[in-house]
């Protein structure tokens, strides 16, 4: 199984990063944009695992109490054959309390959890092109405020079924003071 541990998003939340995609792809020449219900924040990617026991063991070490989620600002990272944009997501104490918690927890359950820092972004779209005419700074300022409560912390799986990229929720661990 293809696994990795993410922020799912509530719904009035995911209704605006998906309004925010709608947007990006009106302005888009091509473009693979991702799906509303496949939105979502990694916190830490496993890749293939085997069972899900010790990842979920992981998961129920996470002390961390729920955080405040705060989204905004348009990214891009350059790829030849199209770009990859995304909207940040703020570093905030609380999330990258959770995210070092579950990666330390993972590491040591022996997960290979990549030691560079976390730099959490949520992909609206891959090998896009834009028109000559798009504006990220007025993107940007059209943007909605978009923050929410974390209060739990999701596995999910990745596969295709048929054809069609879908994820998953496996398990949760809510979150607690
Ligand atoms: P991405 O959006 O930056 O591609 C499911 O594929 C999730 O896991 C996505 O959020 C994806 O991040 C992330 N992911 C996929 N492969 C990864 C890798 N090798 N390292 C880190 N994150 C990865």
């Amino acid at each position: 199984m293809r696994l990795f541990t993410a922020v799912l998003f509530q719904a009035q939340l995911l209704d605006r990063i998906y309004g925010a995609r709608q947007n990006l792809q009106d302005y888009a020449l091509r473009g693979n944009f991702t799906n509303k219900e496949n939105l979502h924040l990694t916190l830490v990617f496993l890749g293939e695992v085997g069972k899900t026991g010790l990842v979920i063991d992981a998961m129920d070490q996470v002390q961390a109490p729920p955080f405040s989620l705060q989204i905004g600002g348009l990214g891009r990272f350059r790829r030849q054959g199209g770009d990859i944009y995304w909207l940040g997501v703020r570093q905030t104490p609380g999330l990258l309390a959770a995210q070092s918690q579950l990666a330390q927890a993972l590491r040591q359950r022996g997960f290979p959890v990549e030691s560079r820092p976390y730099t959490p972004h949520l992909t609206l779209g891959r090998e896009v092109e834009m028109k000559p005419e798009f504006d990220p700074k007025a993107f940007e300022k059209s943007l909605l405020p978009m923050e929410m409560q974390a209060e739990k912390i999701s596995l999910m799986k990745s596969e295709r079924v048929g054809g069609r990229l879908t994820y998953t929720e496996l398990y949760a661990r809510p979150l607690s003071r």
